[in-house]
Order: C-alpha cells, then sequence, then structure tokens
C-alpha cells in the first residue's frame, strides 16, 4: 500500500486557535509527543510572527531528529529568512510558503494581479531553496480558486523548485467531490507532478463540518500529505482532526488502501497532551478521543458488546491507545506500580518528572481513599504544565459561607524565593482569591471564563478547574488540580498569570500592571 505522509500543524495553525498559547518549553514537548506518534513533518510555527515563536521552532529544531521541522513564511523576504534561519539546525528541515491566489484574495487582500503573485511565489521558492531542498508551496485559499489559474502557478511553483503543494481549503468552503475534484484535475492536467514526483497535500478547514471528509476526499483523489492538527484545534471551527484521518484510513484500509507511519496507541495521550496544555476541552462525544467515544449505553448495545464487541465497536480503544480500566491505586501502592500505570497511560516522563508526580500522588492518595487513572492522568497533565512557574501558591486561608464577607489571604513564593502575602475580600470566595493574587503579582487580567468539574468518582474526587484570562486582547489559558476546589480556583489563575509571564518574557513585552 501507498504511504500517506501526515504533516501536523498542532504548533502552528492549531496554536492559532484563541487562548491556546503554549510557551517554549511547552511547544517542545508537544513537539516530542508528535514524534513518538510518528509525524512525518511538524508545523512547528510561523517564525517571522514574534521572537516567541522563531526560538520555538529552533529549539523544537535541535531536539527532534526523526520528524521533519517546518516552518511557514509569506511570500516575504524577511519571512523566508527567519524561517529558513529558525529552521536550519534541524536534521530534516522545510520551509512552507504561501501566497493567497483567488479572486477575492487578489482583489480585496493582496490587491495584486495573477502575473504579480506568480513571480512572487516563484522568487520566494527560490530563495527558500537557498535554506534547504524540501519546499512546500500553498495557494492560499485553493478551494475558491480559479482552476486554471490554480494549474497555471501550481505548475510555476513545481518548475521554480517546490516538493509540494499543497491546496488548502482555507476557509472551510469545499466538499468532499468538489475538493477531491481538485486534486484529481491536478495530477490529469500537470504531468509534471507525476515527471518530479511531486506531493500533493490537503489542508482543510472545519467551517461546515467537512474537513476531515475533504482531506480523505482528497486522499482518494491523489493527495499524499494530509495537514491536520491533534484534536482538530485551529483557527475559527479547527482544522481537520489527525486522530479521524489517520483511523479512517486504519479502520477503512480495505477502501483507501494507504497507510501512514502514525503509532495509533499514542493518539490518546497525545490528545490529552495537547487538550490540557492548551487548555481546549475535547468534547465528550468527540470521535475517537471524547470520552463517550467508547462508551455503551443503550442495554441492546451493551449486550451485544459483551456477546462479541466488534458487534457494536469498529476500533478496539486500545488502538488508540485508551488504557483498559484499571488498577486502583492508594496509599499503599509504589513507585513501581504508579510507574508501571503512568506508561500503561501513554506517558513518556523524564525521571525527575516521575520523581515529582509521584511525591503528588502520595499527597493525593492521603487525602483519598482509591486514586483513578483519571485522578493519575490529571496529576501527570498537571505535572507537565508545572515545570514553569514564577509565582508558586504557598498557603490559602478563605473565610466563605452564609452571612460571612468572603475573605483570602493568600501566601506566594516568587521566583527569588521570598514570600509575598496579601488579602482581600471579594462577593464570593474565589473573586476574594483572585483580587488577592492580582495584588500580588500586580498582572492585570479579565477573568473570561471559569469551569470547574469533578476528575473522577466519589465525593473525594479531585476538581479540576480550567479558566480564560485576557490581557491587552490576548486570551490566556490556566488549569488548577486538587481535592480542594477553592486551591484549584487559585492554581488555575497562578498558571495563566505565570503562563502570560513567561510568553511576555519571551516576547519581551510589558504587561499592564494591576491598578492595587
Ligand atoms: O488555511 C490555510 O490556508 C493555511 C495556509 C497557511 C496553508 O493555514
Ligand atoms: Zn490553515
Amino acid at each position: 500500500m501507498e504511504s500517506v505522509r501526515i504533516f501536523d500543524t498542532t504548533l502552528r495553525d492549531g496554536e492559532q486557535s484563541p487562548g491556546a498559547t503554549l510557551t517554549l518549553p511547552e511547544k517542545v514537548e508537544v513537539a516530542r509527543q508528535l514524534e513518538l506518534l510518528g509525524v512525518d513533518i511538524i508545523e512547528a510555527g510561523f517564525p517571522v510572527s514574534s521572537t516567541g515563536d522563531f526560538e520555538s521552532v529552533k529549539a523544537i529544531s535541535s531536539q527532534i531528529t526523526a520528524s521533519t521541522i517546518c516552518g511557514l513564511a509569506r511570500c516575504i523576504p524577511l519571512d523566508i529568512e527567519r524561517a529558513g534561519k529558525a529552521v536550519q539546525h534541524a536534521k530534516k528541515s522545510r520551509i512552507h510558503i504561501f501566497c493567497a491566489t483567488s479572486k477575492i484574495h487578489r482583489e480585496h487582500k493582496l490587491r495584486k494581479g495573477k502575473e504579480d503573485i506568480i513571480k512572487l511565489a516563484v522568487d520566494s521558492i527560490h530563495q527558500a531553496l537557498q535554506y534547504t531542498p524540501d519546499v512546500e508551496f500553498s495557494p492560499e485559499d485553493a478551494s475558491r480558486t480559479e482552476l486554471d489559474f490554480l494549474e497555471e502557478i501550481t505548475h510555476a511553483a513545481i518548475e521554480a523548485g517546490a516538493t509540494t503543494i499543497n491546496l488548502p481549503d482555507t476557509v472551510g468552503y469545499a466538499t468532499p467531490k468538489g475538493y477531491g475534484g481538485i486534486f484529481s484535475h491536478m495530477i490529469r492536467k500537470l504531468p509534471i507532478i507525476r515527471e518530479k514526483n511531486i506531493i500533493l497535500s490537503s489542508h482543510c478547514h472545519d467551517d461546515l463540518g467537512m474537513a476531515v471528509a475533504n482531506s480523505l476526499a482528497a486522499i482518494e483523489n491523489g493527495a499524499r500529505q494530509v495537514e491536520c492538527t491533534i484534536n482538530g484545534i485551529g483557527e475559527r471551527a479547527g482544522n481537520a482532526a489527525l486522530e479521524e484521518i489517520v483511523m479512517a484510513l486504519r479502520t477503512r484500509s480495505d477502501f483507501y488502501q494507504v497507510t501512514t507511519r502514525i503509532d495509533a496507541t499514542k493518539i490518546y495521550p497525545t490528545s490529552r497532551m495537547v487538550s490540557s496544555l492548551t487548555g481546549l476541552v475535547v468534547q465528550r462525544n468527540k470521535a475517537i478521543i471524547g470520552e463517550n467515544a467508547f462508551a455503551h449505553e443503550s442495554g441492546i448495545h451493551q449486550d451485544g458488546i459483551l456477546k462479541f464487541r466488534e458487534t457494536y465497536e469498529i476500533m478496539d480503544p486500545a488502538h488508540v491507545g485508551i488504557p483498559k480500566s484499571s488498577l486502583v491505586l492508594g496509599k499503599h501502592s509504589g513507585r513501581h506500580a504508579f510507574r508501571d500505570r503512568v506508561v500503561q497511560l501513554g506517558y513518556t516522563l523524564t525521571d525527575e518528572q516521575l520523581e515529582s508526580a509521584f511525591t503528588r500522588f502520595k499527597t493525593l492518595a492521603d487525602k483519598k481513599k482509591e486514586v483513578f487513572d483519571e485522578d493519575i492522568e490529571a496529576l501527570v497533565d498537571d505535572q507537565l504544565e508545572r515545570n514553569h512557574s514564577l509565582w508558586k501558591l504557598t498557603s490559602l486561608q478563605v473565610v466563605a459561607g452564609t452571612n460571612a464577607i468572603p475573605t483570602a489571604t493568600v501566601t506566594l513564593t516568587d521566583s527569588n524565593g521570598q514570600q509575598i502575602q496579601d488579602a482581600s475580600v471579594g462577593d464570593g470566595p474565589v473573586d476574594a482569591i483572585y483580587s488577592a493574587i492580582q495584588r500580588l503579582t500586580g498582572v492585570k487580567v479579565n477573568l473570561t471564563d471559569y469551569r470547574i468539574r469533578a476528575v473522577s468518582r466519589g465525593k473525594d474526587a479531585q476538581g479540576e478547574v480550567q479558566i480564560e484570562l485576557e490581557h491587552s486582547g490576548r486570551k490566556i489559558h490556566g488549569r488548577g488540580l486538587s481535592t480542594d476546589i477553592l486551591e484549584a480556583s487559585a492554581l488555575a489563575y497562578l498558571a495563566a498569570v505565570n503562563r502570560l509571564r513567561n510568553l511576555a518574557d519571551r516576547e519581551q513585552l510589558t504587561l499592564s500592571e494591576a491598578n492595587v
């Protein structure tokens, strides 16, 4: 069977989801996981867009060896230079250049004619080839571009030296039949595609909920690279979901007759990592990795499953890395049992991360009789985020209740090891905590979202708080975990403020001060 390349753009198009901003160490963490997953090409960022993005692409380039590392660039010399420099130390590097080609973009966005656009693309490909022989070209909004012009620019890009041509459905407008037709048309009309072994690629957005169907139609019609993101995150309604494409190709290989290099058992842990680091929660009924994807409620279905699993399950959850439930751990469980469980849950932790997660597990097991898989997953996800704190919560005291004035006294330890303390009242305990932290850190933010849920079963379950803060138009998420929901609320707020501080330091921005 022929192989389809998986081009993951979680760290570029995916990170463009509002609030999903990741810090440099988090991006490197995700890139490592994508490498383990078996992704062929990792689009690590858009280096010209900020110092932070440039540094992240550079760091990923120096640490990842199995996957090709790609940087995005517009048809602008500075963009290409930044992308080229960011990926220059990668074992395998790629520059991805794009330029809008549809009539609506030409007339209203670029205000350029067809000839000028072709010249821009050709010149940019020549420039990119000075950094790497692996150059991808995308005529942006390809699905709304006149077919004859699409042919013309594709031909020119190939002649100029591009080795991959990506035909994006930038605004999620295409239908499967129409989108697939563009690929078969190109292959039929441009013999140069076969002669030069050019890879055609799909890149679909989900505005009409058809991103995955469109990507599969492209593959049916000759695309041999598919661009996608973990959990389908991305601009607006998102990009095509990697896990859905990979599992469709695998489960229906009888129909598609192609393979990928993806190790499907890493899908679920990768999905959890991306969800927890970006703060973008996966909907319960999401295909492949949602909480309900393999849950059977109806009695008839349950009966069928018990008699023969395949009656109602077309995939085995174990094949996508969903752990079989589950040995419950408790306070007598040792380091060995804990490590085994973490590995079975699909995580790859350093010794240091494992030791620190084990210490937290022991504290949790003292508070809670039974520690479920969900608790361990939440704890390890939280652990992965904890590495980069500038302010740590040292203590929290809260007064709240009927006829009480909600008051919080918060002690933080700052990056110099100094303890700082303040107290505040609020219109509720969470408001009081957040006001006290705002006074202590001096960072002015607006709380735009607050969600709380129980991670596992029982009234002693851990609470997970997810929040979103807004600062100067930028959305930042934070997550906190504790058996005490007020502590979880404080931790979520601190996680978001720490993230904001990290990003601002990297981008050399000044945060607006709180009016304290
Ligand atoms: O959606 C799009 O067109 C893109 C391009 C940069 C490929 O993301
Ligand atoms: Zn896109």
